[in-house]
């Protein structure tokens, strides 16, 4: 099992640094957002403070550096390196899923306390994973791996792609309930790059979750990585539904009203990315395969310099916006373009902010 697991985290990694693994026709729709520029912003570049609290921790920058890896010796090296620019720069940092440490007991790369003491620290299991185990099991993998929280992820679509994939999907969202109810820690439900539609939104809702990565479409496709890593079968069904999922902006605006804290990940790869999903409601923004490269660079320095770009890139764009904060921004009116626009809930307080949207 360990071996599988192991070689497959492997080819996850060299796949998403080497091939090309994003959506192909599909966009994050983020594109689709203008933020309205304000030519007399009367604040100094200086007083912009990009900080938000996410799940009652506060974040020096609306940014979270989502799961990527953890359990081998590369994703040791590589989770360091992610930790320590999340604790330099203000961000939380999300380990990749923790399978290998819920049942095999692998600490291996899930030991980063050290380098980032302050850091808003994500655990990691999937929902097949989390069925089979008990709450008392799940507290005990975040406390040896010292997170804060649990991401619960969901990947329906790429474990029916994989050939080893799950098959049988009963019993999550009374998984997802026991867990709010019995967990002990804060709950995060992501999704992986194929979004969370409204509906969805309603029955976490019900279930007592507070906060979601929507996790949308339009960055990194895990259904074609699978179809990239296997032959046969799962490669063809793998390219025929290559590019399923509902972008990362229509699954923000499909969950804006719904009371969520939302973490927008899927596709993000710069400060203007981030700012448009913050405009459309995210209260942070999460990154994933646009970190990789930075992470494994020779220089160890350049991951964390990557999110300190990235973090100007939000103030500029905030003071651009004639925004102090991500709060400020929240209430602006926005430019929704056409193919966004039909995403959008009626009636819902993004309608409202539309420019040009009748004022009631
Ligand atoms: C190499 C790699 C491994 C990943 N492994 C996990 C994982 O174990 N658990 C998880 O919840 N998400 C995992 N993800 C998904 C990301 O957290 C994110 O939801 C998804 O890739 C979309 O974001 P992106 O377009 O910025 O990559 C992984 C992403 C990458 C690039």
């Amino acid at each position: 099992m360990t071996d599988v697991h192991r070689s497959r985290k492997d080819q996850h990694l060299d796949l998403c640094l080497g091939a090309d693994v994003g959506f192909r026709q599909r966009t994050t729709l983020l594109e689709e957002v203008e933020v309205v520029h304000d030519a007399l912003p009367d604040f100094a570049l200086e007083s912009v403070d990009p900080s938000v609290t996410l799940l009652g921790r506060q974040l020096r920058l609306p940014v979270v550096i989502s799961a990527i890896t953890g359990g081998t010796e590369r994703a040791e090296a590589i989770n360091r390196r992610l930790a320590a620019a999340a604790q330099a720069e203000g961000t939380a940092f999300g380990f990749g899923s923790q399978r290998l440490l819920l049942e095999e007991g692998i600490r291996t790369g899930f030991e980063v306390r050290d380098v980032a003491p302050e850091t808003l620290i994500l655990g990691n299991i999937g929902l097949a994973q989390a069925r089979r185990a008990s709450p008392e099991a799940l507290f005990e993998m975040l406390e040896i791996s010292g997170a804060d929280a649990l991401c619960l992820h969901l990947n329906v679509a790429q474990e029916v792609v994989q050939a080893e994939g799950a098959r049988d999907f009963r019993a999550g969202l009374q998984t997802i309930q026991r867990l709010v109810e019995e967990l002990g820690k804060p709950l995060v439900v992501k999704e992986t790059g194929c979004g969370l539609s409204r509906s969805v939104g309603m029955r976490l809702r019900e279930a007592g979750v507070t906060c979601v990565d929507v996790g949308g479409a339009g960055g990194t496709s895990w259904v074609g990585v699978e179809a990239l890593r296997t032959a046969g079968r799962p490669a063809r069904v793998g390219e025929t539904f290559w590019d399923w999922g509902i972008p990362t902006a229509a699954s923000i605006a499909q969950v804006h009203d719904l009371g969520f804290e939302i973490v927008a990940t899927g596709g993000l790869a710069n400060g203007l990315d981030a700012l448009r999903a913050l405009a459309l409601g995210a209260k942070a923004v999460g990154f994933a395969r646009h970190l990789l490269p930075y992470a494994v660079d020779p220089d160890p320095d350049a991951v964390r310099i990557r999110i300190e770009e990235i973090g100007d890139e939000i103030r500029m764009g905030l003071l651009l916006a004639g925004a102090r904060t991500p709060e400020d921004l929240r209430t602006q009116p926005v430019v929704i373009g056409p193919r966004l626009l039909p995403w959008v809930p009626p009636g819902a307080p993004l309608c409202e902010r539309r420019c040009g949207a009748p004022r009631g």
